[in-house]
């Protein structure tokens, strides 16, 4: 090989790290993105502007792969449901959006105090006041 081919080869990996944080399970790159959306959902609400649109693939969060090792509660399918559910209600323009929101970012929190605690303070800071 050459050395120009050994320079390529060396920079392509260094890209592959700093676009993806390696060995990220799908569970773990689904919730960056469903923190994502709660970000950006939040500055919406604050500049009145409509929801964006509905996150079909947050129902992922029912097959998505977890990390291995990653022991999940027994109560994981009860909280699934709870965070589906408000995520309905969220998109039920007759609710108030501001207190569904907040209930929303909630069922975040209910099953990451018991499955998960590291992200709890950055998805709290997520709720309107
Ligand atoms: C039913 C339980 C549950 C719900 C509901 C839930 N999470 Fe998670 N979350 C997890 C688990 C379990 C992990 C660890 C995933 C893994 O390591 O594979 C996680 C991981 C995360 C991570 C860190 C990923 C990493 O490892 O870097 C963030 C950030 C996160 N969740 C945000 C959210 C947000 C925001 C919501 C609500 C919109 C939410 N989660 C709802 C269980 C949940």
């Amino acid at each position: 090989m050459s050395n120009k081919n050994i320079i390529y080869l060396f920079l392509l990996g260094l890209s592959c790290i700093s676009l993806t944080v390696p060995n990220q399970s799908p569970m773990a790159k689904l919730m960056h993105r469903m923190l994502t959306y709660l970000k950006n959902e939040k500055q919406r609400i604050e500049a009145d502007k409509p929801r964006q649109k509905f996150p079909k693939e947050f129902e992922k969060i029912n097959t998505a792969t977890v990390t291995p090792g990653k022991k999940l509660v027994p109560e994981h399918r009860e909280y699934v449901e709870n965070f589906r559910s408000a995520l309905a209600a969220y998109y039920n323009t007759d609710l108030p959006r501001r207190e569904q929101f907040n209930r929303l970012v909630s069922t975040c929190i209910k099953c990451h105090e018991r499955e998960c605690p590291g992200p709890v303070e950055t998805i709290n800071s997520q709720k309107i006041p």
